[in-house]
């Protein structure tokens, strides 16, 4: 089997996968690391663990369905089974969602549905929510939607700031992530009437 990994930024959830494919020996080839961005700090991580790590620019487009188109491309010359956005920043065309439908999974740091889109953390804070976290999800056309995988929690503090919460949960970001596409390459995921059902390790 193989993983491609799209990143924007930091990469931390890419790196958490990276390290638990290696660490676990799983039967599954980490085939390209992609970015939108050619800065994204994550890159360097890719390009340590020599996995390809491919930068296709998101900027000077016409529209969004262009950038897709390529971003397809050069996903697909890897064929993989399975497609990772952790921290991969764009809005994407139902065309590309469609492509890779049930076989693309996000992780959203905040407990979908609530909170989805931006400043996940500043719109848990002004809710006042008491229980805040993360969630993995495979990605349809609409924005931080699609059937829930895995979710986990953490208790807000009466202290917390967006800084101090964002740290908390991308804490339980990182195993989350590694437990979900652990789970898909074992081939123990289903889609039963648009919910996930996930079977226990044998
Ligand atoms: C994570 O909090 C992820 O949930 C969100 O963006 C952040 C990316 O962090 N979508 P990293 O690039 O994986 O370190």
């Amino acid at each position: 089997k193989s993983i491609v990994i799209l990143i924007s930024g930091r990469g931390s959830n890419m790196e958490a996968v990276v390290r638990a494919a290696r660490r676990e020996g799983w039967q599954t080839r980490i085939a390209a690391v992609i970015s939108n961005r050619a800065d994204a700090p994550g890159l360097e991580f890719a390009r340590q663990q020599q996995i390809p790590a491919v930068v296709v620019p998101s900027g000077g487009h016409t529209d969004r369905a262009a950038f897709d188109r390529l971003l397809q491309q050069e996903i697909d010359r890897y064929s993989p089974d399975l497609l990772v956005l952790a921290g991969f920043m764009r809005i994407l065309t139902p065309g590309f969602v469609e492509h890779y439908a049930g076989r693309m999974m996000n992780i959203h740091p905040s407990l979908l549905p609530s909170f989805p889109g931006m400043h996940t953390h500043r719109q848990a804070l002004a809710a006042g929510v008491k229980v805040h976290g993360a969630t993995v999800h495979f990605v349809t056309a609409t924005l931080d939607h699609g059937p829930i995988i895995a979710q986990q929690a953490i208790a807000v503090r009466p202290d917390d700031t967006e800084a101090s919460l964002a740290e908390r949960v991308l804490e339980i970001e990182h195993p989350l992530y590694v437990d979900a596409v652990r789970s898909f390459i074992d081939g123990r995921l289903s889609i039963e009437n648009g919910c996930v059902r996930i079977k226990d390790k044998v």
